[in-house]
């Protein structure tokens, strides 16, 4: 079965196609990102009708290549390259992408250009997300599941960042997955953290999770983002702090101090994060510090913003990891790209015996088409139900 994936949900177009069967472990035939952060950088966060306007303009050429990479671009044959597709089939293809102007011009090139290439089945993220960007995505996929007469398989956005750790990272070479998907992982408590998201969950089986706490304001990412905004640093933060803390690391006795940030919601009962008041704490303490000093102190502020994320982060996963008696503790999203989370999540694991670790790879953890596909081919597996052109929409809410 070939699985061709489209994700869009905020501002990475990503298309994945995978081979997937009976074994654990589909094949990543191509998989490929078209990042948008050149066009959101100025703004400091993502412009949602940018974010729109850059899927409809990136999504048939990433097709086209990652179709390309998987051997499945054929021409049409000389003569029948110049005919027009039936003028039904037109006229519907047309309805169906009527939102989607730019989107709707090079889709209808390719429709006339290409043969419909040997894929069975196409996967689409359908939410949460930001609802003009997932918009694109799920219309071209209704686009493509009604000219090539292929179902539809919806995904979760929040359940492609989970099932990114059991992606087998074949093109990087390493693997990042060590264990079957079997009884040994489950239950298991996976955070998932991201510039939209912030969730703990608590995943019985694939197919089977439960929200235990998750961001009552700003997601991990987005105080991440903030933060270097404050700081200066460029959009995305999440890299440009980790960076910079690495340097007031590198150097600790070097570098001047910086008051203790707090640690919201450490005590707390349940499982909830927020992450508003530390931005806030950062930009008052800001405001007391000469502006000229500002800028030898920004090693500083980021370790220590980065160092609360974390504390608070962890200090919830094993709580939870403890109460539930998980057998694995997994890592989701952009923001499981930090260094110092994946180490503290190592740290942690080995503080209890016999809890496994799942991190994905650093390429899987930010917005890409593979998590989406790997979510397909668990759905395929249990036999989840499809969707097709006519009841596929975009959720912008959708829960897990
Ligand atoms: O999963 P993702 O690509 O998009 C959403 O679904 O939101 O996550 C993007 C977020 C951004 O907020 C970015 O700053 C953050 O992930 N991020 C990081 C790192 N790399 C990306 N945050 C902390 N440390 C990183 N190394
Ligand atoms: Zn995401």
């Amino acid at each position: 079965m070939r699985v061709l994936a489209i994700e869009t949900s905020c501002d990475d177009t990503g298309i994945a196609i995978i081979e997937t069967g009976q074994k654990n472990q589909p094949e990543i035939l191509a998989d490929l990102v078209s990042s948008q952060i050149k066009t959101h950088a100025p703004f400091g966060g993502v412009v949602p009708t940018l974010a729109k306007r850059e899927h409809q303009k990136n999504l048939i050429p990433l097709l086209e290549q990652a179709l390309g990479q998987a051997n499945f671009l054929k021409p049409k044959k000389f003569f029948s390259r110049f005919k027009n597709i039936p003028s039904d089939k037109e006229k519907i293809l047309k309805e169906i992408l009527d939102r989607e102007k730019n989107l709707k011009k090079t889709f209808i090139k390719f429709a006339k250009k290409y043969q419909i290439p040997q894929i069975d089945y196409i996967a689409a993220t359908i939410g949460p997300g930001l609802e003009p960007a997932l918009w694109v995505g799920v219309n071209a996929a209704r686009a493509l599941s009604f000219f090539w007469n292929k179902p539809i398989i919806p995904i979760n956005h929040i359940e492609g960042h989970i099932t990114a750790n059991f992606i087998f990272n074949k093109i990087g070479g390493i693997s990042n997955f060590q264990f079957p998907i079997s009884k040994e992982i489950f239950p298991s408590v996976c955070l998932v953290v991201s510039g939209g998201h912030t969730q703990l969950i608590l995943i019985k089986d694939i197919g089977r999770y439960e929200i235990l706490g998750e961001t009552r304001d700003d997601a991990a990412g987005e105080a991440f983002d903030k933060v270097a905004k404050m700081l200066n640093l460029g959009y995305p933060g999440g890299p440009a702090i980790s960076r910079e803390a690495e340097k007031r690391n590198a150097s600790f006795s070097q570098t001047k101090t910086y008051p203790p940030l707090p640690r919201p919601m450490m005590d707390s009962k349940d499982f909830d994060f927020s992450f508003s008041g530390l931005k806030t704490a950062v930009l008052y303490s800001l405001q007391k510090i000469d502006k000229k000093e500002i800028k030898k102190l920004i090693p500083a502020i980021s370790a220590e913003f980065q160092k609360a994320v974390v504390d608070v982060l962890s200090y919830k996963t094993f709580k939870a990891a403890k109460e539930f008696s998980a057998r694995s503790v997994m890592l989701s999203g952009g923001v499981a790209a930090n260094k110092e989370l994946r180490n503290r999540f190592m740290e942690e694991t080995n503080k209890i015996t016999g809890l496994k670790l799942l991190l994905p790879a650093a390429n899987f953890c930010t917005d890409n088409g593979a998590m989406i596909a790997m979510a397909a081919h668990y759905h395929l597996r249990k036999n989840l139900p499809l969707a097709n052109w006519q009841n596929l929409s975009a959720k912008a809410n959708l829960r897990i």
